[in-house]
């Protein structure tokens, strides 16, 4: 299908129209939001939001509704936030989101259903001292699924159903599920989230699988197997957490043709570049290629229907909190402010496909 591209002089007009009253521009004003350019590149452009910082601060509500046509809740939809207590469940956060979502026109991914970290305390200390065996966990992840799944059933456009199952070596991650379910878990999975909702896509979900290897190749046997077998797994999501210290990973393009070949959509789902802190001009100009080799992957490839960033501004980022001394991994700045990373983004959305 050919997009139609906004003219100069449309661009021109844009400008004027953000001009306010008193002249000033804010910096981003003057330029389509990332979301325009999606749209005409037929592609979700999303970012993880951060509940509480949606909550409180008016400039990180604005811009996510301003360059993102699609979002996904960076906690408030895992197992330890909707469940704290067994069978109470708490489902404000993921409420707010997908309220906030409808209002703005973006869709939701949904993330995520089966994961080993971020689990209720019940469920860990249940199954650890015993009172909960086998046959009740079987039982416990199925409702988890189906209750989830129903509750937000035709509001959610992708979910990731099982997430981070493999180890990089290609084994599979020794997490409860599969110590006391054995590896048939993912399949059921997968089945109980298509019977709760048919339309919603269904995603296997991991980080370090950009590029071909073992980790990677671990998912594509398995989402191989799993179709032949008819379970009902319909995407690959490459979480895209990458560092400029690292290198870029090699064949990302072949990586996710092997996925569509299989019939698969692909994602990119959690998208961010960090570096060794402080940043400079050329460690910035840097991680703009980094994510827009990523993009351009996704734009490359017609099986890949998103690109999410896990988050957008360094004010509200995960990695420093995790890894002592890196950062500046998102698209803005502390306040806002636009880096090389933004502009690269909206160059390569405004390419297209
Ligand atoms: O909710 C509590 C809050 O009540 C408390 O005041 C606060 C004190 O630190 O902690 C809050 O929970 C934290 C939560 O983020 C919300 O901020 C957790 O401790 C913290 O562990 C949690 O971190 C999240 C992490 O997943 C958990 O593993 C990150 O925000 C989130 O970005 C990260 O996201 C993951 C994806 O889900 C899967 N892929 C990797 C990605 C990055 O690790």
């Amino acid at each position: 299908m050919k997009h139609f591209r906004m003219p100069f002089v449309g661009l021109l007009s844009a400008t004027l129209l953000f001009t306010g009253v008193s002249g000033v521009q804010t910096a981003s004003a003057h330029e389509a939001p990332l979301r325009t350019l999606a749209d005409r590149a037929d592609l979700r452009i999303g970012t993880a939001v951060d509940m509480a910082a949606l909550a409180d601060d008016s400039t990180y509500r604005r811009r996510t509704a301003r360059e993102f046509n699609s979002v996904t809740a960076e906690n408030v939809m895992k197992w330890e936030v909707v469940e704290p207590t067994r069978g109470t469940y708490d489902w404000s956060g993921a409420d707010a989101l997908v309220r906030f979502a409808r209002d703005r026109g973006q869709a939701v991914r949904g993330h995520t259903l089966v994961w080993h970290s971020q689990l209720p305390g019940w469920l860990t200390s249940g199954v650890a001292d015993g009172t909960i065996d086998a046959a009740e966990l079987r039982g416990i992840l199925r409702k988890h699924i189906s209750t989830e799944v129903k509750r937000y059933k035709g509001k959610i456009y992708q979910w990731d159903v099982v997430n981070e199952v493999f180890e990089e070596d290609g084994s599979l991650r020794n997490s409860i599920w599969l110590q006391k379910l054995g590896p048939s878990y993912i399949a059921d999975a997968f089945r109980w989230a298509h019977a709760a909702d048919p339309k919603a896509k269904l995603f296997l979900n991991d980080y370090n699988v950009e590029g071909i290897n073992a980790k990677s190749t671990a998912y594509y046997d398995l989402a191989k197997r799993l179709r032949a077998e008819g379970v009902p797994v319909q995407g690959f999501g490459v979480q895209g957490h990458l560092a400029i210290q690292y290198g870029f990973p090699g064949n990302v393009e072949g990586n996710l043709a092997r996925f569509a070949a299989l019939g698969m959509q692909t994602a990119f789902t959690e998208v961010d570049v960090r570096m060794i802190l402080p940043s400079d001009p050329e460690k910035s100009a840097k991680q703009a290629t980094y994510f827009r080799g990523l993009l351009d992957a996704c734009l490359g490839t017609r099986s890949c229907k998103s690109f999410t960033v896990w988050g957008y501004t360094d004010k509200y980022s995960w990695v420093p909190g995790v890894f002592a001394g890196q950062g500046a991994a998102t698209l803005l700045d502390e306040e806002f402010g636009a880096k090389p990373a933004y502009a690269a983004v909206r160059e390569g959305l405004a390419a297209g496909r």
